[in-house]
């Protein structure tokens, strides 16, 4: 059989070996790349704002990220809990991403407009004021914590060097933007906007 002259041949068979599994590769591969749909912004996404910028690295600096994913995935029970699965679209302006698989709270994809400002203020505060059984640590400084308004436009402006498209007026005012708030008014900021362009889908 020919297929016996192929397995008594250790070269050849590697050789074949090869290209069976790099045709296979391409075959997955190079459709991903003509493909926009992860590259692309969904529709109603926009860059963040300079208060809603500065609110994601107080996320990020301060762990948020571990204990609440922002990634809602396509089966019924987390869409019924949290609204719409997560979209990569979403996240193209996120520089990293907060995907994220530990969820010691919930998920936080959809939270914007889930509560009022003054509601996430007093639950970052002391979450157990609302949340009595919550285990979330209170983030109180973050009241008192200023902005460095004076770094602010340099983010945006690296940004904009990995593809995010903020206008040079963006740039320019990001600094007023910002100026006079504290770190927990750009926290809160950050997370009204979590989910928004999904409710207009
Ligand atoms: C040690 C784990 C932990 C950390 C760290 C943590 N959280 Fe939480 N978070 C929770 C838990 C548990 C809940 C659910 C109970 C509650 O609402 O307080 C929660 C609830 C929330 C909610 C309400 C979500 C909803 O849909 O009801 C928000 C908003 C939130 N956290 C934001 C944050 C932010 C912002 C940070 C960082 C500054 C943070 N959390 C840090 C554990 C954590």
């Amino acid at each position: 059989m020919k297929h016996d002259v192929i397995e008594r041949r250790v070269g050849l068979l590697g050789v074949l070996t090869v290209v069976a599994v790099s045709l296979g590769g391409l075959a997955e591969i190079v459709p991903l790349m003509m493909d926009t749909q992860g590259t692309a912004p969904a529709a109603g996404v926009e860059p963040y704002t300079a208060l809603q910028l500065e609110g994601r690295d107080v996320y990020i600096r301060e762990g948020c990220y571990n204990c609440h994913s922002q990634m809602i995935r396509p089966f019924r029970a987390e869409t019924e809990r949290y609204g719409e699965y997560s979209l990569a679209g979403e996240s193209v302006y996120d520089h990293p991403f907060q995907f994220g698989s530990k969820r010691t709270g919930p998920d936080l994809a959809r939270v914007g407009g889930r509560y009022s400002d003054e509601w996430h203020r007093i639950h970052l505060i002391n979450p157990r004021d609302l949340v009595p059984e919550s285990n979330m640590p209170g983030f109180p400084w973050l009241v008192d914590s200023e902005i460095n308004a004076d770094k602010t436009p340099i983010k945006l402006e690296r940004l904009r060097a990995v593809g995010v498209p903020y206008t040079d007026e963006q740039i320019a005012g990001a600094s007023a933007a910002v100026a006079g708030k504290s770190q927990m008014d750009a926290l809160i900021a950050y997370l009204q906007g979590l989910g928004i362009s999904s409710k207009q889908r």
